[in-house]
């Protein structure tokens, strides 16, 4: 479909968690005039920030330091964290979590008034800081909307779907991006941002698989426009399972209910259903370990025992304990008929956070010019095979700035033209959504192996071959173009969820490709077949791009 309206600014920013919203603000706070499209998929409170419980690391505390944080990160990384691109997050991160404090956001402080701070898996000091208790990210979300929205140069447009990348007819750079809109009154329908940058921010993936701590927009468009702009894309089989979320029963699909990390930073342990505790004699940390080791102690244990789910015990906290620091958790545990200080919390793992993404350099550029990424999306480097936790929410923070500093640096004029590139895809039938996601967490979970794989990709490559039942079977992603461009579109925009299966498709093709290529364990990527790790595949990156084998 051709794009029915376009607006102009220096920047458009694709997404609204904390990456998104600190590049829009750290703009226009470094420019005089510069103006910000902010376009975000629902409204701008939602996304994966606003769920976070757990805090936001820094090294805050007289007794931690930046190097303490990097060692912390790069051991969790297992071998492939970048250590420049972990210096930077580790000694920017104090100064950009004053930055947002000093923009409004609340945080938990001590009797004497100093950040309260927790420690959370792998972490060998407290550097968590939080905000009413667990809900951290809400309190993060909270105050960085309202600075966008008293913000006169940042125009956000809400419940906009962002479709593919434009470019310059001439150089190829990306000078903006499609979307599709919905009842935005007159920013309705397929439209375009053009901007000689577009920043993507879109978040994770999670929806990709059957259970996820990810809200339901995180289909993975961000990173699936990417690859359809022809962006180098890196470390995708490294997808984080949160070792606890709520477990609702074996059928439960969808976003699940988290129970944070800074439980067992406080003192809860994982047991089986028999009382025992399992990560005794796994690591040094205990139930402290990396999130990885967690991951896959309570996956074999379940896997061991015939069972579905474990259980962390709590009930030592007390009521007080409880309320006060966790009342997110509480609250969520009673609304499902599960009181903790009765009994323990039964737990499983879900897909929680994308380590990998579209490469980026150390200022936040991807290898497409013009298309820039930051947060959840991108590939920074920082968290290698195994994100240390709460380090996300910095990222996204620190990397923000640095995008916003160089883009203030070196103004661009707003284009008024700008082309669609590249073959269009067939857009999939949104019913095929399901079945990418079961599929996915069949073969692609804590625990994956050679032959899972090679079947996951071939059902996979049997779905795009056949996106029969198509909404709009003439409808294509990555034909949308201005009405300058030399190659319209036709038709009406098919509706979003066959964006979305689209989008899902192509990030479960890349991540199958890329956990197929990646024959060792090593971090969040677990291979029965290749149970140890390949130190010679430390420097045999799997770069996979959109060429050929994926949709
Ligand atoms: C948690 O609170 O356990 C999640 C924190 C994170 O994923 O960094």
């Amino acid at each position: 479909p051709e794009a029915s309206w376009s607006v102009g600014a220096e920047v458009a920013v694709v997404g609204s968690g904390i990456a998104g919203l600190s590049t829009a603000l750290r703009y226009v706070q470094r420019t005089e005039h510069g103006r910000v499209v902010l376009v975000t998929k629902d409204r701008l409170s939602t996304g994966s920030t606003s769920f976070a419980q757990g805090g936001i690391a820094a090294a805050m505390d007289p007794e931690d330091g930046p190097v303490a944080h990097m060692v912390d990160t790069q051991l969790a990384g297992a071998g492939l964290s970048d250590p420049y691109t972990v210096h930077v997050m580790a000694t920017e991160g104090p100064q950009a979590l004053r930055w947002l404090i000093g923009l409004g956001a609340e945080f938990d402080r001590g009797d004497d008034g100093t950040l309260a701070l927790t420690r959370e898996g792998g972490h060998r000091a407290d550097r968590v800081a939080h905000a009413g208790g667990d809900a951290t990210g809400a309190e993060i979300q909270r105050a960085l909307v309202a600075a966008v929205l008293a913000e006169e140069r940042i125009e956000v447009i809400e419940h906009a779907l962002a479709l593919d990348a434009l470019h310059d007819p001439v150089t190829g750079a990306v000078h903006g991006v499609t979307l599709h809109v919905m009842g935005e009154g007159a920013r309705d329908g397929v439209g375009a941002v053009l901007a000689p940058a577009v920043v993507l921010a879109t978040g994770g993936m999670g929806q990709v698989f059957a259970a996820t701590t990810n809200p339901t927009v995180s289909t993975g468009d961000g990173l699936a426009l990417a690859a359809r702009a022809g962006a180098r894309l890196r470390d995708l089989e490294f997808i984080q399972f949160h070792p606890t979320v709520l477990w609702l029963g074996p059928e439960s699909r969808g976003r699940q209910p988290l129970i944070s990390e800074a439980l067992r930073g406080e003192g809860a342990y994982v047991v089986d259903g028999e009382g025992r505790r399992i990560m005794e004699g796994v690591h040094e940390l205990g139930d402290l370990a990396p999130r990885d080791v967690v991951a896959r102690t309570i996956a074999r244990t379940m896997a061991e025992q015939d069972t579905d789910h474990v259980y962390l015990e709590t009930r030592h906290f007390g009521e007080a304990t409880w309320k006060r620091r966790f009342p997110t958790i509480l609250a969520s545990c009673l609304s499902h008929g599960i009181d903790p200080l009765e009994r323990p919390i039964p737990v499983a793992p879900a897909a929680h956070y994308a380590s990998g993404g579209a490469e980026v350099d150390i200022d936040g550029r991807t290898s497409v010019p013009g298309l820039w990424a930051v947060g959840e999306v991108a590939r920074t480097g920082v968290h290698g095979a195994n994100r240390l936790a709460s380090n996300s929410l910095l990222e996204g923070l620190v990397y923000a700035d640095r995008i916003a500093a160089r883009l203030a640096e070196v103004p661009e004029p707003v284009p008024d033209s700008a082309v669609a590139v590249g073959a269009p895809v067939p857009l999939v039938d949104a019913a095929s959504s399901g079945r990418i996601r079961t599929l996915m967490s069949r073969h692609a979970g804590v625990l994956r192996t050679g032959d899972g794989l090679a079947a996951l990709s071939d059902e996979l490559d049997a779905i795009a071959a056949d996106p029969a039942g198509s909404a709009d079977s003439a409808s294509t992603a990555g034909s949308t173009s201005t009405s300058n461009s030399a190659e319209p579109g036709a038709g009406a925009a098919p509706g979003t969820d066959s964006w979305e299966a689209t989008n899902l498709l192509t990030v479960a093709r890349l991540v199958a490709a890329a956990a197929r290529h990646r024959t060792e364990s090593r971090g969040s990527h677990q291979r029965a077949d290749h149970p140890e790790p390949r130190p010679e595949l430390r420097i045999r990156p799997a770069v996979v791009r959109l060429e050929g084998n994926t949709p």
